[in-house]
């Protein structure tokens, strides 16, 4: 149920605008530029970029997840931690500068085969950005405030909860997550909000029943959940977001193995880069 995209592009964007939403978790708009119209279209959620660091010592750019896409103001919305020099310099860059970036990298989530099912969306920690831009696709791709209208929960048939956790209070995206999905249950490690506990606490908890899961978060709670949906007989996908490299499938920087044979290679293994880094829980060794 993921899909190989072919919209690469690298381009030069502007930053609209850095904010800091909570601890150390930034969020930053690009505007794109208009000839990049068509890739954007084409993007999928579950798919990212690579931000390139101005500063020269730094060659490999950054991977960050689409955390929200809206085409009609051109805007590409990042949500990360500054973990490091690479994610420090983007959250430093000033509104009007230029940032080159790469895209779009991976594959995504196949959302129309999920139309009219009870998909729930699983984010852990950095894992919970990519989710957002996966919930407002399944939902209807109005932003909060544009003016167009959301199709109704009929219309859509597709029944979209979001659980999110996080380590602790202050949350991050919540009040977006609200706009973009039918409910949103909410975790925290040391219960400072909602349950206590992970999501997979939350969602035997409140007794959510899925059709499908998406999950993006920490190698933990991701073998969590693959064994979670083996036990439930529902389909998982994963996003994994391990350490990489080039992010363009030349380095083998990133690979996974996989249960089946590549046909090509006769090997087993995906590069997350590029074959993922969405894949079915079922067909990846995490
Ligand atoms: C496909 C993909 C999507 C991603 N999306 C997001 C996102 O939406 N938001 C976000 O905050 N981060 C995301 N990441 C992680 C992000 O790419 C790294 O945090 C970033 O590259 C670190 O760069 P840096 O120069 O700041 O830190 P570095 O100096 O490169 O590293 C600082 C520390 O962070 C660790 N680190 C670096 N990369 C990762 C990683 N991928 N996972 C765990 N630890 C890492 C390093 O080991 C080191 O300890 C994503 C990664 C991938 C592969
Ligand atoms: S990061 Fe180089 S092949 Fe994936």
């Amino acid at each position: 149920m993921q899909v190989q995209r072919q919209n690469r592009f690298k381009a030069a964007m502007e930053v609209v605008r850095t904010e800091l939403l909570a601890g150390d978790i930034w969020s930053t708009i690009l505007r794109y530029p208009e000839e990049l119209a068509p890739e954007m279209r084409e993007a999928r959620p579950g798919q990212f970029v690579g931000v390139y660091p101005k500063d020269g010592s730094r060659l490999l750019p950054r991977p960050i997840s689409i955390c929200r896409l809206v085409p009609e103001e051109r805007t590409l919305r990042l949500v990360y931690r500054t973990v490091g020099a690479g994610t420090e310099e983007i959250a430093a860059m000033p509104a009007g500068s230029a940032v080159e970036v790469l895209g779009m990298l991976g594959n995504g989530y196949d959302t129309e085969s999920m139309a009219g099912r009870r998909v729930v969306l699983l984010g852990g920690g950095l894992g919970i950005p990519p989710m957002l831009e996966l919930a407002a696709s399944l939902y209807g791709k109005a932003a909060p405030g544009s003016g167009q209208e959301v199709p109704s929960a009929a219309e859509r048939k597709t029944a979209v909860t979001a659980v999110l956790g996080y380590r602790s209070a202050p949350l991050f995206l919540k009040e977006d997550f609200e706009a973009s999905a039918d409910a949103v249950y909410i975790a925290t490690e040391d219960g400072s909000e909602g349950t206590a506990g992970n999501v997979l606490d939350a969602v035997r908890e409140r007794g959510i029943r899925a059709d499908v899961l998406c999950a993006c978060g920490p190698l933990p709670m991701l073998r969590a959940v693959r064994d979670y949906a083996a036990e439930q007989g529902i389909p998982a996908y994963i996003s994994l977001e391990e350490h990489m490299a080039c992010g363009v499938g030349a380095c083998l920087g990133c690979v996974v193995k996989t249960k089946h044979e590549d046909p090509h290679s006769h090997v087993k293994n995906a590069r997350i880069c590029t074959e993922g880094p969405v894949f079915p829980a079922s067909e990846v060794e995490i």
